[in-house]
């Protein structure tokens, strides 16, 4: 892993900026995973600008005022793309995105929220646990999607609530919290990107979810086949200590194979063993894995060693 370049990250940030700093200190361990390479901000006073400025980030901060909310965002994301950013944290961007905005950075873009989400979205998070008289609050960190402080939790951390807490002696416990939680989960985020066992997870969560489909060992590879039936696709990590993650799917034939192979050779390879009898490969490891390609080959991998009977369902697959 240490030999894949760093995760090109950049922090979007209004004001004090502490978890930019966190994420910052964490990226010098030689074996984080991400570097940051922009700090922007929609106010050009924040101070975590200038701390940035001192460490010799790249910088961008314009002010937000008398802009439409996507107009702005199509600014920032301009930036974030002149930066070739991978990833984008917010950390207390006090901006509401635009739907588009997010759209563009699904699964990549993460927010850290102080509370244990799903409990109190929105502001005034420790006041609001406080009232309830709760004993433990904490913070989350989330992928980000189009509904305030929402989407898939990645991690949280607990943070007992003492006698005589105030809401800010509370947030000041819960911020140290957030500095260890924050810089843990981005590495883990763009590093399981090359990690075989969440490579598996994902191609099983879609091979699973076909009709009838079941999980066994075959030639020493999770393979997905049709219960009592054929495998339609096999997980391949490493197998010929070739060191290479691939999902192998039936393709028609030789002419088929040598066609993929021509078209993207990054992509598409002949497996040993099996492509004599038209399986192809499909790289696993090559990072930004398009999923959805990935769904289309196993369902027509699916459907080529479906019995008759089960034909009927592929209207309900892709
Ligand atoms: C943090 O409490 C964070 O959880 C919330 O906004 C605050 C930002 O603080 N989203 P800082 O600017 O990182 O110091």
């Amino acid at each position: 892993m240490n030999d894949r370049p760093k995760a090109r990250v950049a922090v979007l940030i209004s004001g004090r900026g502490s978890n930019m700093a966190a994420l910052l200190y964490a990226s010098r361990a030689p074996d984080c995973p991400y570097e940051i390479v922009l700090i922007a901000s929609n106010d050009p006073e924040a101070a975590g600008l200038a701390f940035a400025r001192a460490e010799g980030i790249a910088t961008f901060a314009q002010s937000h005022k008398g802009m439409k909310r996507a107009e702005f965002d199509a600014i920032v994301d301009a930036e974030l793309r002149r930066h070739a950013v991978e990833y984008v944290a917010l950390a207390g961007y006090m901006r509401l995105l635009s739907p588009g905005f997010v759209a563009q950075w699904e699964g990549r873009m993460l927010n850290i929220h102080p509370s244990l989400l799903p409990a109190y979205k929105g502001l005034d998070t420790h006041a609001r646990a406080l009232e309830a008289g709760d004993a433990i609050v904490g913070c989350s960190v989330h992928l980000v999607t189009a509904e305030l402080d929402d989407g898939p939790v990645l991690g949280r951390i607990e943070v007992a609530v003492m006698p005589g807490d105030s809401p800010d002696t509370l947030a000041a416990r819960v911020l140290i919290a957030e500095h260890q939680l924050y810089p843990r989960m981005l590495a883990e985020l763009v590093a399981r990107e090359s990690s075989p066992d969440w490579l598996l997870g994902e191609v099983r969560r879609r091979a699973l979810g076909l009709p009838e489909a079941a999980e066994k060992l075959s030639h020493g590879m999770p393979a997905f086949h049709i219960a009592g039936g054929k495998v339609f696709g096999y997980f391949t990590y490493d197998h010929h200590h070739d060191g290479v993650t691939a999902l192998l799917v039936k393709a028609s034939g030789a002419e088929e194979q040598a066609m993929l192979i021509e078209r993207d050779p990054d992509l598409y390879y002949r497996p040993a063993y099996l492509g004599p009898s038209g399986w192809i490969g499909i790289r696993l490891d090559g990072g930004d894995v398009d999923w959805e390609h990935v769904a289309e080959w196993l369902a027509r991998s699916w459907r080529t060693v479906a019995p008759k009977k089960l034909q009927g369902l592929t209207e309900f697959i892709a």
